[in-house]
């Protein structure tokens, strides 16, 4: 078993790339402190410090941006419209793409969906987060099954470009999948779809950009959706980037102040994009957070971090290959490159226990469930359509269900040999010998019982 490093395992994260919170003591059950060891990065990720300075330089200078004439609402506008080109320049944007930003992307999905219904025919696979698979289906995309091979999912693509139809097409696809880490062929589906003619890329790039070069422009992706809080930038704001025209095709979902040049008793003008897609006073503060990681990010470069990042990966692959009672799950078995995320099951442990032994007995943060991407999961898990359908009308009839899941682990800058080597030490353990506190289950999530651990930001 591996327990300590050896001198040439020894990682050095670049200067520049410092988090907040980065040697947090974790209180465990038993009573003792540890440093908390955080792999969770898919889901969310810590503040650079360069952000939160950043943020706190602005915050005296803080005014309403695009809307007025005092200095403090010109220094605020300038910094925003300076994160916006940090977005553009970070995605590899064309000079012509629009930076429009959002809360995350979630909604950037949901506002391209939005925008491109009745322009567009679209296409998905059932793969996908429920992001990018929830606001297609609701304007009728065509959801295609989670292919058995990447090259399967590139004919499929081929064959939906191939086929006459009386409008455009969009595929939407994600960079990189959130549950296994498997990379996507986006550069063989964004070559299909620039021979084609008549089709457009949305990638959603959530859990790509943290790990890898996006490249916007040069690869061939038309739109492109990104997560300020998954890109270090814990600030509430993300970005969707791409083509002027299907932006602005149709009125903007969300109507308010700022989207509007003039509104008279029965029309409304629109500004152009971004403007129009940003009605109300926007989040200034995480546009700005999310522009100074960006910078941050291109200062390091992409290359450096996938450098970094790929002997963290090989490192993770390897210590979760050997724990003793461990089923990993993936799409496609090594068939594609992954990021540094990772999707098992301990024998027949319930997800949710090894998760929370894992926290509340080793200070590891992990994630456990479907992580939004249900159809995927469900395929993983080998549990078939008509399971599930059973499974949702008990749920539709208020039974309580308890779910079945994964487990999910998942590295991102600062993340170290040594942390990798104790979640490699605890699942063994945790195979060997199950958890050594009681828990119990509430709501879902396991629980420990008794909980000695106090919350240190409730007041006393
Ligand atoms: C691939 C992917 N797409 C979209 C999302 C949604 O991101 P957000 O919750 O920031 O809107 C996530 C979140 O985990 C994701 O992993």
């Amino acid at each position: 078993m591996t327990t300590a490093p050896s001198p040439d395992q020894v990682l050095r994260w670049p200067a520049g790339l410092e988090l907040i919170g980065a040697d947090l003591a974790i209180p465990l059950v038993s009573g003792e402190q540890v440093r908390g060891v955080d792999l969770d990065r898919a889901a969310t990720t810590p503040c650079l410090e360069v952000v939160k300075v950043a943020v706190d330089e602005l915050l005296p200078y803080y005014g309403a941006p695009s809307r007025g004439a005092s200095f403090k609402a010109q220094v605020t506008t300038d910094l925003y419209e300076r994160s916006r080109s940090a977005v553009a320049r970070f995605v590899g944007a064309r000079p012509s793409d629009v930076v429009c930003f959002v809360r995350n992307t979630t909604e950037a999905c949901n506002l391209l969906a939005h925008l491109v219904d009745g322009v567009a025919d679209v296409v998905c696979f059932e793969l996908e987060h429920h992001a990018n698979l929830l606001p297609w289906r609701r304007i009728g995309a065509e959801i295609l099954p989670t292919p058995a091979r990447p090259t399967e999912l590139i004919e499929q693509v081929a064959r939906a470009t191939a086929a006459p139809r009386r409008r455009p097409l969009l595929v939407a696809l994600t960079g990189v999948s959130n549950v296994t880490g498997e990379l996507l062929p986006i550069d063989d589906i964004a070559q299909i779809i620039q021979g084609s003619g008549n089709a457009r890329l949305f990638v959603d790039a959530a859990q790509l950009a943290p790990h890898r070069s996006l490249a916007m422009a040069a690869r061939g992706i038309d739109y492109l959706a990104l997560s300020g809080h998954k890109l270090y930038a814990p600030f509430g704001a993300g970005a969707l980037v791409g083509a002027r025209d299907w932006l602005e095709q149709r009125p903007p979902p969300l109507l308010g102040g700022g989207a509007a040049v003039l509104v008279t008793d029965e029309d409304v003008v629109f500004k152009d994009a971004p403007d129009r897609l940003e009605a109300g006073t926007p989040n200034v503060v995480g546009a700005i957070a999310l522009g100074t990681a960006c910078e941050a990010l291109m200062t390091v470069g992409m290359e450096t971090l996938e450098r970094l990042e790929a002997e963290l990966t090989a490192a993770l692959d390897e210590r979760l290959a050997g724990v003793p009672g461990l089923t990993r799950y993936t799409l496609w078995k090594g068939e594609t490159d992954h990021v540094g995320v990772a999707c098992f099951n301990l024998q027949r442990r319930h997800h949710g226990l090894v998760a929370a032994a894992l926290s509340c007995e080793h200070g590891i943060g992990v994630r456990h469930g479907c992580f939004c991407a249900h159809l995927l999961v469900r395929d993983l898990l080998g549990i078939n359509a008509s399971e599930s359908r059973e499974v949702a009308a008990r749920l539709h009839s208020g039974d309580a269900v308890d779910l079945p899941g994964a487990v999910r682990t998942s590295i991102g800058i600062g993340t170290t040999m040594p942390d990798l080597d104790r979640l490699q030490v605890a699942l063994t353990e945790l195979s060997h010998r199950g958890p050594r506190w009681r828990y119990g289950q509430r709501g879902g999530e396991f629980v420990p019982t008794p909980d000695p651990r106090p919350n240190p930001l409730s007041a006393a």
